[in-house]
């Protein structure tokens, strides 16, 4: 069994669907509204405790209700939370999610989130030297991001950096990173609309970059690749890059090697599309190999 920290948010995801997206100044009605448990770090630790994974969360929640309900969704899917410490004087994070016309857009208002500093990680130092990989995400302060990355660098463990939501990073931390994994947006933010064949070389096995069911791109050294994704039919998309991450990390951590890894991590990712929610439809890993079955008889059909 593999042993993996996250470092990062946790939230409630307030979401609304409508068949239309109102613009400035407008009211629509919407059809539904659901509260379900989100935040980058927790669906990237559930994404791996679901696929067999032994997973820390390293994170802080209010001492709200939805604190209390994140508590208990990651106590479910068998996520430890003793470095996840609930805070008196800050609200749980929420993310503000609107599903509409087939697409979504968020809002996230960071809360005790932003509780995770550089010395709140420092005091779970102990489970991250013990890990076998790292993953954070930008939902926290900058700071934590580069800490983690001295602590990973320190403890000799791998650190997988998902630069979500964009922002521009350090040269140093992104060079203490083993894996870093943008989408195409986030990319352009990050390396400032460089050529991305140019970065993918500058970084081999290291830059993965994620374009949703086109697949995930990386240089292996000696040629740039493009593991394909699966197609399935979405009905909510969001949670799947955290899907992926976690799936990729899981399988990379078990030497799976980084072009196997990625097809894990593209079947992962498909399936959690298919239910509503982040983290609704996070496969087991039977349903993953399922997937990888299927996926192989469609190639060869
Ligand atoms: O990556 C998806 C997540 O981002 C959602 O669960 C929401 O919390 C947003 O922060
Ligand atoms: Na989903």
């Amino acid at each position: 069994m593999v042993k993996i920290a996250v470092i990062g948010s946790s939230s409630m995801d307030l979401v609304v669907s409508s068949d239309k997206r109102p613009i400035a100044g407008e009211t629509v009605l919407g059809k539904s509204f659901n509260t379900v448990p989100g935040g980058k770090g927790a669906n990237q630790a559930v994404a791996a405790a679901r696929l067999g994974a032994q997973v820390d969360m390293i994170g802080c929640v209010g001492t709200d209700v939805y604190g209390k309900e994140i508590l208990d969704n990651f106590c479910k899917n068998g996520v430890n939370t003793d470095n996840v410490e609930p805070v008196t004087d800050e609200a749980t994070g929420t993310a503000h999610i609107i599903l509409a016309e087939g697409d979504n857009s968020i809002i996230v208002v960071k809360g005790a989130n932003d509780r995770i500093t550089p010395e709140y990680i420092r005091r779970a130092e102990e489970t991250i030297a013990n890990a076998d990989i790292v993953m954070i995400q930008q939902e926290i302060p900058e700071e934590t991001v580069e800490c983690a990355a001295e602590l990973c660098e320190k403890h000799d463990v791998p650190l997988l950096l998902n630069p979500a939501p964009a922002r521009v990073i350090k040269e140093k931390v992104i060079e203490k990173c083993a894996y870093i994994t943008p989408n195409e947006h986030e990319c352009e933010v990050l390396f400032g609309g460089a050529d991305v064949s140019y970065m993918l070389k500058k970084y081999p096995n290291k830059l993965i970059i994620t374009e949703g069911k086109k697949g995930a791109r990386y240089f292996n050294g000696v040629e740039e690749v493009t593991v394909p994704g699966i197609r399935v039919h979405a009905v909510d998309t969001t949670g799947a890059g955290d899907t992926f991450n976690g799936a990729f990390a899981v399988a990379v951590s078990e030497e799976k090697g980084i072009h196997e890894a990625l097809r894990f991590a593209n079947i992962a990712a498909a399936l959690s599309v298919t239910k509503f929610g982040a983290q609704g439809g996070m496969p087991t890993r039977e349903e993953v190999e399922k997937g990888a079955d299927s996926d192989e008889k469609n190639r060869h059909a």
